[in-house]
């Protein structure tokens, strides 16, 4: 509660229109029109519901009139008394078909925007993901339906009905009692209604200020509860109390205040109906005694001006917490309007890949655009070929894959496959081209098995299996005792780094596409297990366009090209063996890990 009051600064009103305008629309849906029915059904017994709602009044009045009238001997107008009662029945019956015929319209539209919004998020740039809080992000979309069930709720069932219902009073009054009558009936829910929101207005920081008030009275009890030690340390215990009492008080004006303030409110409604039923009850009662009216009459504008008014009562709290809700639904659609930095170009078409030949022309890129990452970068890998990238950390290795894997978009230059320039083509399509087994694999909180088949959803339990012997991952997940069932845990952190890695090879194994980018993916496994895994890379790419990154050089040899990257540019290329003869930087590197490893093997039989 306290954190939404906060959010009324910030609100707008325009903002509100166009709020309540997009969510008009998820009410009354195109290509729904069973849905449309219902908008209409309801509506109608909406409508039903408020003129029986009138007419109740009016059946009451005619029992009393037969009552007072003296003259005849008195019957009981037993009829009269049931059609009242059946009349009372009968709001209640049309007000619930109406909830109930509507229940699947607010339903409906609360699920399809809060899956629009899901879907637009994952149609995101990463950029975007990887600059906001994913909690943030979930917690907007938590409000934005939390809000729109409130404004559903209340506009739908409390303020459209009483509208309506403040119409056909006034409409009824006038013809039954007169124009004046019904002028004072509507003006004093007009100036009842006025009133309640600028006095909610004006309470609105009190509201504040008693939540920012207990916020902090919490946030002291706890903050001095966690440095227990340190208050004993101090025999700073008094000093605690008083802060702590220091905060309660302050609470304890505001809630005060906010009390008296909400008396104001509630005497200033009490007294604007009261004003207006001494007006039209002063007006009947003239009548009455000079015989225009009966006393059924004078009950009856009593009455009108009373059920008018019940509804009414929690204006105060409804108009705030609309007001809320407005500012947390704004925030949802807004972020349903936010562009993706990446985008699928208006005439994209599916990528066809044929030989699978990638191209890097010139590509430049950062990721702002105060530092430069890839300064010019030029290579190709051939049909079936395999490209090794090698280079310091943070040299823009795996950047190269992001770029071809479109989370960006070059800077400048450009990426071809098969001559088809990626930003021309659906990223849909480019992306089930490309199976990437990352630098850093995260899993969902699934199981293995669900894991791995993430690759392919619709491949069989034999492919799968199939696919996790070539990872060399089966004989360890066979040797659980949940097998493929196992969790993982959160992240996937429950498996260690090299078994979490062998499942990313397994379900990229499974997809199965044409071009594959392994960024680092055997740097958590030891040397043993690389090289087996090793044999199963070579063989799933020797008939694909390859892009290998990795640090350990011992697992590039083989490669059809190593490039060298370093300060965002090219530093050499060729072969294994033609970039050793050149006895430049990446011999130099190949050295020094020779010589580490022969370190390592020395002293390996000390541990
Ligand atoms: N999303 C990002 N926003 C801003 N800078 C980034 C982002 N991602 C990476 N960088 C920066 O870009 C540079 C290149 O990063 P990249 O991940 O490509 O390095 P790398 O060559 O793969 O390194 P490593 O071998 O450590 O994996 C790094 O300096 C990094 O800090
Ligand atoms: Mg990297």
């Amino acid at each position: 509660m306290s954190a939404s009051f906060n959010s009324i600064e910030t609100s707008d009103n325009t903002n509100h229109w166009k709020t309540l305008k997009t969510f008009g629309s998820y009410l009354w849906p195109e290509n729904r029109w069973d849905l449309r029915l219902r908008v209409l059904l309801a509506l109608f017994f909406l409508v039903l519901a408020k003129v029986l709602n009138i007419y109740v009044p009016f059946l009451l009045k005619q029992t009393i009139d037969i009552f007072s009238q003296t003259i005849s001997p008195l019957t009981l107008p037993l009829s009269l008394i049931i059609a009242y009662g059946v009349a009372r029945l009968g709001v209640a019956l049309f007000g619930e078909l109406r909830d109930f015929i509507f229940a699947k319209v607010g339903q409906n539209a609360q699920r399809v925007i809060a899956l629009n919004t899901f879907k637009h998020l994952h149609s995101l740039s990463l950029q975007f993901h990887l600059s906001r809080q994913t909690g943030g992000l979930s917690r907007v979309i938590e409000r934005g339906t939390r809000g729109i069930q409130f404004v559903l709720n209340f506009m739908t069932f409390n303020i459209l009905p009483t509208l309506l219902e403040i119409v056909l009073v006034t409409g009824a009054v006038i013809y039954h009692f007169g124009f004046l009558y019904g002028l004072i009936i509507f003006s004093t829910i007009t100036i009842y209604i006025f009133l309640t929101i600028s006095v909610t207005e004006w309470r609105l920081k009190f509201r504040k200020s008693m939540n920012s008030a207990e916020t902090s009275a919490n946030t002291k009890a706890i903050d001095s509860l966690l440095n227990f030690e340190t208050v004993k340390y101090f025999g700073n215990e008094e000093h605690e109390y008083y802060r702590f009492d220091l905060s309660l008080a302050k609470y304890e004006k505001a809630a005060v205040t906010s009390q008296m303030s909400l008396s104001v409110l509630n005497i200033t409604q009490a007294a604007v109906i009261s004003l207006g039923l001494i007006a039209v009850m002063w007006m009947a009662g003239q009548g009455v005694i000079n015989k225009v009216f009966t006393v059924g009459d004078f009950v009856l504008i009593n009455t009108f001006l009373i059920q008018l008014y019940l509804p009414l009562n929690f204006l105060g709290f409804v108009y705030r917490e609309i007001k809320n809700s407005l500012v947390d639904m704004d925030k949802m659609f807004e972020l349903i309007q936010v562009h993706s930095d990446v985008a699928d170009d208006p005439n994209a078409q599916d990528l066809m890949v044929t030989k699978g030949v990638v191209e890097f022309k010139d590509v430049q890129f950062g990721y702002s655009q105060n530092r430069q990452i890839l300064k010019g970068v030029n290579f190709k890998i051939g049909a079936g070929q395999t490209l090794a990238i090698v280079g310091s950390s943070g040299a823009g290795k795996s950047t190269i894959a992001r770029l071809l894997f479109r989370f960006y978009d070059v800077t400048d230059g450009q990426i071809t496959i098969d001559g088809q320039d990626i930003r021309h083509v659906t990223q849909k399509s480019l992306r089930q081209n490309i199976g990437v087994v990352p630098q850093d694999t995260v899993l969902f909180n699934d199981s293995i098995g669900y894991n791995i088949f993430y690759g392919k959803p619709d491949a069989t339990e034999e492919q799968m299996h199939k696919a996790s012997h070539m990872a060399k991952i089966h004989d360890f997940i066979a040797s659980l005792p949940q097998g493929y069932d196992t969790p993982v845990g959160e992240r996937g952190l429950k498996l260690s780094g090299g078994e979490k890695q062998r499942v990313a090879i397994a379900r990229t194994i499974l997809k199965n596409p044409p071009i594959l980018i392994f960024d680092e993916a055997t740097s958590a496994l030891d040397s043993h297990k690389e090289k087996e895994i090793q044999a199963s890379l070579q063989e799933i790419s020797t008939s694909r366009s390859t892009l290998v990154i990795a640090h350990r050089l011992s697992t590039v040899v083989n490669a059809n090209e190593i490039i060298v990257l370093q300060d965002g540019q090219v530093a050499e290329r060729g072969t294994h063996s033609q970039l050793l003869k050149k006895r430049g930087l990446y011999a130099s590197m190949w050295f020094k890990q020779q010589e580490e490893q022969s370190h390592s093997v020395e002293s390996a039989p000390e541990t």
